[in-house]
């Protein structure tokens, strides 16, 4: 298929014949698309890079990159880039040796060598650097470093493996934007690794949530964000509010939530009654109702008011509706009305709930 430039089917790895590390992944990988898989420590993201690389074996499954097999490809035959979040580079090299390396191990010919480094390390923004070792230059520098080093023998597939999970906050983001610029100008099909949703969200064409070894969600961050294939997915990105509910009436699009009472989601959620559904409501789709506000078509109900966390911009509010615990966020501007623990209507969009099928 002309969409698939790296392709995974079914791949499994387990390191001990008992426990499947990575249980069963598909993903197709576009060319020069930049793929981010995001999940929570252990679940199987670094394990995935690693077999793609070559440095682990598959235990079942096929990897194909632009219609070949990987099976009997050795790692520096694959042609492929990898950085590590620590920079691994080698201490005793400068930065122009440290770059140099993957050309002499691929037995590039000589002349192609300084030409190459030059370009690599340019690409990174290290030119007045080629001649300082690693324990010269900043953590940010050295993981330039490296990634020239993934870059300089033009690989086809770049991995990165939260290549910024070492680096302060400020870095980090400067990093964030330096990797897209470079991938913009380089073009290369680029998979990432992190456990940080924001970084994820800002980064990537598409996002591959993993958990416990298996995919979830393979899709861009924007419809990861607002229509979230599972619970888990919904969960792990951004905040949100879930009710267990079931579908009451198919044609007029609502549902029963235990202890709420019934709420309106849109029509074309309805589905047959009696499907058990967790509906989501983000937080900031949530808001505040006047008194005097016409309110028909509105899901609404009164809150009361446990407590609230202030961010300047947007206000967290935390409290109850019923028994149950909700979170609204709403605009800095508003903060003097949630300032007090009380009651306060709040009410939502039936087309801001979205539903995902519960077992
Ligand atoms: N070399 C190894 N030997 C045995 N188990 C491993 C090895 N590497 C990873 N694992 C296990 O495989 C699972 C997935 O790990 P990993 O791929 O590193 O996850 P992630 O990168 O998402 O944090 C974890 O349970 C981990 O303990
Ligand atoms: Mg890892």
């Amino acid at each position: 298929m002309s969409d698939s430039y790296l392709r995974l089917q079914n791949v499994v790895k387990s390191y001990d014949g008992r426990v499947n590390a990575v249980d069963g992944v598909s993903i197709d990988v576009r060319r020069g698309e930049f793929l981010t898989l995001l999940g929570p420590s252990g679940s199987g993201k670094t394990t995935t890079l690693l077999m793609i690389a070559g440095f682990e074996e598959l235990t079942a499954g096929t990897l194909e990159l632009d219609g070949r097999s990987l099976a009997n490809v050795r790692p520096y035959r694959r042609n492929i880039g990898m950085v590590f979040q620590n920079y691994a580079l080698f201490p005793h090299m400068t930065t122009e040796t440290n770059v140099a390396f993957p050309l002499k191990m691929r037995k590039f010919p000589r002349d192609q060598v300084r030409p190459r480094v030059e370009r690599a390390l340019e690409l990174v923004g290290l030119a007045e650097f080629a001649v300082k070792y690693p324990r010269e230059l900043s953590g940010g520098q050295q993981q330039r470093v490296a990634l020239a080093r993934a870059l300089v023998f033009e690989p086809d597939v770049l991995l990165l493996d939260e290549p910024l999970g070492a680096l302060d906050k400020n870095l980090r983001e400067q990093m964030q934007v330096e990797i897209k610029r470079i991938h913009g100008e380089v073009g290369i099909t680029t998979i990432y690794v992190t456990h940080d949703q924001t970084e994820a969200m800002t980064m990537s064409d598409r996002v591959a949530v993993f958990n416990d070894g298996k995919i979830e969600q393979v899709a861009p961050p924007l419809e990861m964000y607002h229509r979230p294939a599972t619970y888990f997915v919904g969960n792990f990105i951004g905040d949100s509010n879930f009710f267990d509910a079931t579908a009451v009436d198919a044609d007029a699009g609502t549902l029963a939530v235990d202890t709420l009472g019934e709420i309106t989601v849109a029509r074309r959620d309805r589905g047959t009654g009696g499907v058990r559904v967790h509906a989501l409501i983000r937080p900031e789709n949530v808001r505040l109702i006047d008194e005097d506000e016409y309110t028909q078509g509105l899901n609404v109900f009164d809150m009361s008011v446990e407590g609230s966390v202030h961010y300047g911009d947007s206000v967290l509010v935390i409290g109850r509706i019923g028994s149950l615990p909700l979170r609204v966020r709403v605009p800095g501007a508003q903060a003097a009305a949630v300032a007090r623990p009380g009651q306060l209507r709040v009410g939502w969009r039936p087309e801001d709930v979205h539903l995902i099928p519960r077992e």
